[in-house]
């Protein structure tokens, strides 16, 4: 019987728990007050400041199970192995345990038939940073791996059983390898572990098969990176005040692994959606000339579900384009291989992702009425002018910048569609030509979102911690002008302005938000510090601290609060749930402007501030 992804979650979680961690919940897709990332990218994400010498409230030995969103793999979705929204299984030692325990727990974790997946070790290879001018061969790790493997009695011989690659594979940060990290950034050493499967190696990758060879062979399925470096001004390290683990393995790669079958879409995580695909294009997956278009299907349209479940809609901006070049392309993938599809059919593929992960991540009862409407809206909008496009697309045989952005504003068409249709064709375009025609046309709202589907850093620049603590004072100005009907739903803060969403029973006047400014001045010319405290959650609650409904919260919590007496929380004017960084005194914010107030939605809200 092949291990069902529910069975995977609950072995992962069990061996952590007899190792002394406590799970922390998962963080949401859209990370609030980061204006630097679009999506979570990575299970650690949430405890970068525990990595850089914050103490975590949960104690020194986490782990979590993180959904997590890379579009920049986006190109890769089609093959056996990528996907843009996976799982991250993480575990973590803030100063506790280092390489040797880790490597250990992790290999018996993957090898134990008892507690863990019971692989076979011979089918396990692993990898290890060589050294570089900033930082030295991680000989430990070599040593570590050369003892674990003798006790299975494998011989471990270096560029047989364990390689020795450059920064560029063996070095994680949330930045990449040390020359991309900025200043402040913490990064290390990494050791991955690779399973091989029992397919033959493809000479279109290179002469000689290797771990880090993408022939499909080898399948990394597993992370632990050896956090104990910061970045300095000049470029070079220092130790961080701890040495820190930071592991991270892909649940539908250990899945794969534990199947030994390489194709992640076969595993009952996507099967069931691969299967509502079928119905929907009325294709088999198992013809090999199918797969690559229902893979793009079924993972597009399982990352836009649970983009759609974090509160986004598409638009033209950031996330919202993101989710509409998803579902964009799905359709078009959709199309070529069922030009009589209609976007009801949509619908069994969306209830398959909410079955999937009913329990998990959704409510099957409230969420499969919620998605699906948003989605066939998408699809049908984009399908009446999609037949009309493509065929224009068909005629050209040349393109430029300008002609990509018609097709964008006429039909449509993401950039990125088109540059693949072309591509098809063998013609080639650009996106610094593509950029160039949207400046010209004064759209540049898009392209700013673009930088960011490269990096996770989170920007602790001043101005969007001062926005930050400005929220705090806005949400509860919003509760003493507005009352108890008042509902947090989102927020987001740039450099230049904090956005704020917010739920409440009866429609706000210009006065009222006009007195909420003024409250927030107030409070920021009376100079009141502003102070964090752990706390049990229970506890918290019943003092009254402002949480975020969207947000699961561990039992153990920090509340910032804004109040004369640093010591009492509960007198506080604000106490909050929340991670920070924040001022440590409300005058620091400078004066506050609410400069648009909207609704947008049935009592739903949003404020602009800077
Ligand atoms: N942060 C590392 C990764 O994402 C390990 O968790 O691969």
């Amino acid at each position: 019987m092949a291990l069902t992804h529910r069975q995977l979650r609950e072995r992962f979680s069990k061996f952590l728990v007899s190792h002394g961690h406590a799970e922390v919940p998962p963080i949401s897709l859209v990370p609030q007050n980061d204006p630097t990332t679009l999506f979570t990218g990575s299970g650690m994400q949430q405890f970068v400041p525990y990595l850089l010498g914050q103490k975590h409230p949960q104690g020194t030995r986490l782990f979590n199970i993180q959904h997590c969103i890379r579009v920049q793999d986006i190109e890769e979705v089609g093959d056996n192995r990528h996907d843009t929204l996976f799982e991250m299984m993480g575990n973590w030692s803030l100063g506790d345990y280092f390489k040797k325990e880790q490597l250990q727990n992790f290999f018996t974790f993957l090898t134990d038939k008892k507690i863990g997946l019971g692989l076979d070790p011979k089918k396990l290879f692993v990898t290890v940073f060589e050294g570089n001018e900033q930082a030295p061969r991680d000989t430990t790790s070599i040593e570590v791996w050369t003892e674990i493997f003798k006790r299975v009695g494998i011989s471990s011989e270096i560029g047989e059983r364990i390689f020795l690659y450059p920064a560029e594979k063996n070095w994680w940060s949330r930045a990449g390898e040390p020359k991309n990290m900025p200043a402040g950034e913490p990064g290390g050493p990494d050791s991955e572990v690779f399973y091989l499967f029992d397919v033959e190696h493809d000479p279109a990758f290179g002469k000689e098969c290797h771990p880090n060879c993408d022939c499909g062979r080898f399948m990394e399925i597993g992370n632990s990176v050896f956090m104990q470096y910061k970045k300095l001004d000049d470029g070079s390290f220092e130790n961080l005040p701890k040495m820190n683990v930071d592991f991270g393995g892909g649940l539908e790669r250990l899945l794969a692994a534990a199947n030994n079958d390489p194709d992640i879409f076969h595993a009952d995580i996507n099967s069931h959606i691969v299967n509502g695909v079928e119905t929907a294009t009325n294709h088999e997956y198992e013809d090999p000339s199918n797969q690559k278009a229902m893979r793009i299907i079924a993972d597009h349209l399982k990352t836009a579900t649970f983009i759609i479940k974090d509160g986004i809609t598409p638009s033209n901006k950031e996330q919202g384009y993101v989710l509409r070049r998803l579902l964009r392309r799905a359709l078009v993938k959709i199309r070529a291989l069922n030009n009589s599809f209609s976007a009801e059919a949509v619908a069994p593929i969306v209830e398959q992702v909410v079955q999937t992960y009913n329990g998990i991540y959704f409510d099957a009862k409230v969420d499969t009425a919620k998605i699906i409407p948003v989605i066939q809206d998408e699809i049908s909008k984009f399908q009446k002018t999609l037949d009309r496009g493509l065929r224009e697309l068909e005629k050209l045989d040349e393109i430029n910048g300008t002609i990509a952005f018609d097709l964008y504003q006429t039909y449509g068409f993401p950039f990125e569609i088109t540059q693949e249709i072309m591509s098809e064709k063998g013609i080639k375009l650009s996106k610094e030509e593509y950029d160039n025609a949207v400046k010209t046309h004064q759209a540049k709202s898009r392209s700013s979102a673009d930088h960011k589907f490269k990096g996770g850093l989170a920007d602790q620049s001043n101005q969007t911690v001062k926005y930050h603590t400005a929220t705090h004072l806005l949400h509860q100005a919003l509760f003493d002008v507005i009352g108890d009907s008042v509902r947090q739903e989102g927020s987001n803060i740039t450099a230049d302005r904090l956005r704020f969403d917010f739920y409440c029973d009866n429609q706000p006047t210009d006065e009222d938000i006009e007195k909420v400014e003024k409250i927030m001045n107030e409070k920021i010319s009376q100079e009141i510090p502003v102070n964090m405290k752990v706390m049990d959650k229970k506890e918290a609650e019943t003092i009254g601290a402002r949480s975020f409904f969207k947000e699961k919260y561990p039992d153990e919590v920090k509340i910032y609060f804004i109040g004369k007496d640093k010591e009492d929380v509960k007198s506080a004017y604000s106490k909050e749930f929340c991670g920070g960084p924040h001022v440590e005194n409300t005058k620091e914010i400078g004066e506050i402007q609410i400069k648009r107030f909207k609704k947008i939605g049935s009592n739903m809200f949003r404020i602009y501030a800077k």
